[in-house]
């Protein structure tokens, strides 16, 4: 087997950007994260996370944004950057994962001087969690009629 099967995300040469896609598996209820590193060889620059695959310029549907340091916009709790930003992980982690989060989702890192900057597609599949049976303790008590 070549050594670029194994290679998990696939590089594409559009027109005007490097854009690769990968692909990440979640769970109901947990928590997941969407990877994305990127050597800080270059200079720390903003960027964004967008809930669609990357558009030309910037994320559409942003759902996080940040100055190259720190986290500036954040459309809701769920979604949070617990890596260290300025050294370049960008990891998405979304909380608390719904069904509904699956889809494509944009990293888009906008330095300048190399095409439009860095663009990672990921596609999010959220899948049902396991069967919990409660068991009887989680049943309403019968209720009794004394006499
Ligand atoms: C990046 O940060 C995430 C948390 O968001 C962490 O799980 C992951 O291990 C970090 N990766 C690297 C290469 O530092």
């Amino acid at each position: 087997m070549p050594p670029w099967v194994a290679f998990p995300s696939l590089i594409l040469l559009w027109a005007d950007a490097v854009v690769s896609v990968s692909y990440v598996t979640g769970v109901v209820g947990q928590s997941v994260t969407l990877p994305c590193i990127f050597s800080t060889a270059h200079e720390i620059s903003p960027m964004c996370w967008g809930r669609r695959a990357c558009p030309s310029f910037s994320c559409s549907n942003e759902l996080i944004m940040t100055d190259g340091y720190h986290v500036t916009f954040e459309k809701d709790k769920r979604y949070r950057m617990n890596g260290i930003i300025s050294r370049g992980n960008l990891s998405l982690t979304i909380q608390n994962a719904a069904l509904s989060d699956t889809g494509t989702y944009c990293c888009h890192i906008e330095f300048k001087g190399w095409f439009n900057g860095y663009k990672k597609n990921i596609f999010l599949e959220i899948k049902p969690g396991e069967f919990i049976f409660l068991g009887p303790s989680a049943w309403p008590a019968p209720s009794r009629n004394p006499g």
